[in-house]
């Protein structure tokens, strides 16, 4: 049985995709490259041939759309999908905030109705785990000493954009999905004629895990895997910073927003970032971790992040170092919505799936320079 990544082409989704390739998972990969590139497999499997000459990496991928519900009602059907996939790790989604405030429609479509077309069948075909992409868009307000802990989560009502909303929806459909799925079981066992069960299928719950991502950064060491930094959308701080560094255009600025922030140590923000294969791996520790029994919670969340906040200034300055050059920087106004702090409370990830992020900054910022030549 293979794993099903949803959005297994895009910058996340392909260091996944990878990861479990690397661990001899056959994957299924369903994206529609609204925002990666076909090329992208043939790049995978490179990877994963070179990387591991012994294994055979096998991988099949479908363009598909997870608003499609036909479509994908179809691949859970299909006789190479039979019996339907060990896990579901699923990606897909859009990821602007500025983009979810001009068209909240398409955002609440794709990310919570998408979502819920692949929470429906994994409860109906009992995939026993269900591994979803949160952020931590969902935590606000003032950050504890430690870091974000799960329970901190706003209510969906008091998320300021669409992008945020909808990654806390899709939580709330998941716990939701576990509940009736419990439910379900139980009466499977103590049969009632008037509730409908799972008959057709085993009668064990599937398991929900959230796995809130903080700030991801940094790329595949070879530069071949990563964030497309053409892309208009790809606003966040290093995507930026790459932008602006990769072009060699001196017309090109990079713009700090705000450094007059009292609540930290240098006057700009701090944020958790994360090197995107230490994320990777944190999918693995979870679907290992729900494998064998160590996630025995139908739902669970875990933050995925350092646990150490970083100032843009820190960025922007180890940035320089490490690439010898001066970028050229100019001091804008506050980005409106911005914290001046957030950071995760891994303990959670560090206790129960025995994961922590290992790679430094300066590895993240090492991998980003050597991804400038794809856009030279
Ligand atoms: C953003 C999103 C958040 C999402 C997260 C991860 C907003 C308001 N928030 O968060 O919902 O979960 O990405 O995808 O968009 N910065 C600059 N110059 C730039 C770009 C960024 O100074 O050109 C600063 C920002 O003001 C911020 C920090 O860098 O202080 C990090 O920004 P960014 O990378 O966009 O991530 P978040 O703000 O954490």
């Amino acid at each position: 049985m293979s794993i099903l990544v949803t959005g297994g082409l895009g910058y996340i989704g392909s260091h996944v995709t990878l990861a479990l390739l690397h661990s001899g998972y056959p994957v299924t990969v369903i994206d529609n490259l609204s925002n990666s590139e076909y090329d992208t497999l043939a790049t995978i499997i490179d990877l994963a041939s070179n990387e591991l000459p012994e294994a055979n990496p096998e991988i099949t991928f479908h363009q598909l759309d997870i608003r499609d519900h036909t479509a994908l009602e179809k691949l859970f059907t299909s006789p190479d999908s039979q019996p339907p996939f060990q896990a579901i790790i699923h990606l897909a989604g859009l990821k602007s905030v500025p983009e979810s405030l001009e068209n909240p429609e398409l955002y609440y479509q794709v990310n919570v109705t998408g979502s819920q077309n692949l929470i429906r069948l994994a409860d109906k075909h009992r995939v026993p785990t269900f591994i979803f992409s949160g952020s931590a868009t969902v935590y606000g307000g003032i950050v504890p000493q430690t870091g974000y802990q799960e329970d901190a989560a706003q209510t969906v009502d008091e998320a300021t954009h669409m992008y945020g909303q909808s990654k806390r929806e899709v939580e709330l459909l998941m716990e939701e999905a576990s509940n009736l799925s419990r439910l379900s079981s139980h009466q499977q066992l103590n049969p009632s004629p008037s509730h409908p069960t799972h008959s057709e299928h085993n009668n064990i719950p599937t398991k929900f895990i959230s796995l809130r991502y903080f700030n991801p950064v940094g790329n595949h060491p070879s530069g071949r895997l990563g964030e497309n930094i053409r892309l208009e959308k790809a606003t966040n701080l290093l995507a930026m910073v790459a932008k602006v560094y990769c072009s060699q255009d001196p017309s090109q600025k990079l713009s700090v927003f705000g450094d007059d922030y009292t609540e930290t140590p240098d006057g700009t923000c701090q944020r958790d970032f994360i090197h995107v294969t230490d994320l990777a791996e944190g999918h693995l520790a979870a679907l290992t971790g729900a494998i064998s029994g160590q996630i025995s919670n139908t739902y669970q969340v875990f933050n995925l992040g350092t646990g150490h906040p970083t100032s843009v200034r820190q960025i922007l300055d180890t940035f320089q170092s490490l690439s010898k050059t001066k970028l050229p920087i100019q001091m804008d106004d506050r980005r409106p919505g911005d914290l001046p702090i957030s950071f995760a409370d891994p303990t959670r990830a560090n206790q129960q799936l025995g994961w922590f992020a290992t790679s430094s900054l300066e590895t993240a910022i090492r991998d980003v320079l050597s991804r400038c030549k794809y856009f030279a």
